[in-house]
């Protein structure tokens, strides 16, 4: 069976534009109760956040809020080809990947301010790595469209492949890194989540596969 990548949320009408807005409005939410609560979380009086406290904070809120948006991205297919369920997560599963790369562009607005505010030199490595990561996300986003899909054809789904890949390689590497030099029960958890979606897109290919062969 031929892989489809075409998006038809487009064909549901008003409750798809209304899930649209939900997604998008719950993600501004959690950026913004994030700062509200940044004082509980940093453990620290509200007046006490300094510029760098913040900053570091936000840079790990808006990573974590966009590696759980790609992975619910990632899995929307694989969940439907798999249980016959998540039809409604499959449907919007391109608003899911505009609010993934709008919460990557806030962590990118926070690296800005981190480099300013801290005068840290970034390694050339950081630079091309990271810098292609998001390159990737936005152009993912901006190509998050009928007219683009039809244009591109095959090569819409091998950029998008290609590039979720990309990114999801960069936030393991980043997550198992602090993995290893915190050792903290929660990033055991967020790196096996990340296995678990790359698994299941595993399964869906090799079982497509077999019945292609069969
Ligand atoms: C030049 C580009 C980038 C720079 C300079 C940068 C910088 C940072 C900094 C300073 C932190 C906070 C570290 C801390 O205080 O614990 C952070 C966290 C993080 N960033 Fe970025 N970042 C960049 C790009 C990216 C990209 C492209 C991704 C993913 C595709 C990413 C994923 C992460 C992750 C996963 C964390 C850790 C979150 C956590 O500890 O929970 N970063 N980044």
């Amino acid at each position: 069976m031929k892989l489809h990548y075409r998006d038809d949320s487009h064909l549901y009408g008003w409750s798809s534009a209304f899930g649209r807005n939900i997604i998008f409005t719950l993600t501004l939410i959690a950026l913004g109760l994030s700062i509200f609560f940044q004082d509980k979380a940093l453990g620290l009086a509200f007046a006490d956040v300094s510029a760098a406290d913040h900053i570091g904070y936000m840079l790990r809120v808006t990573a974590r809020i966009a590696f759980f948006l790609l992975l619910l991205a990632m899995i929307a297919r694989p969940i439907r080809q798999l249980t016959g369920m998540g039809g409604e997560l499959l449907r919007h599963r391109r608003y899911i990947g505009l609010s993934m790369a709008f919460v990557h562009t806030v962590h990118f607005g926070y690296v800005v301010a981190f480099v300013q505010n801290s005068g840290q030199a970034l390694e050339l490595v950081t630079i091309i790595g990271g810098g292609l990561a998001f390159f990737l996300t936005w152009v993912m986003a901006l190509t998050s469209n009928n007219t683009s899909q039809r244009v591109l054809g095959i090569w819409w789904g091998r950029l998008h492949t290609f590039s979720i890949y990309y990114v999801w390689l960069i936030f393991m590497n980043t997550f198992i890194g602090v993995l290893l030099t915190e050792s903290n029960v929660l990033y055991i958890g967020i790196v096996a989540a990340g296995l678990v979606a790359v698994s299941l897109r595993i399964a869906v290919r090799v079982t497509q596969r077999f019945k292609r062969t069969a």
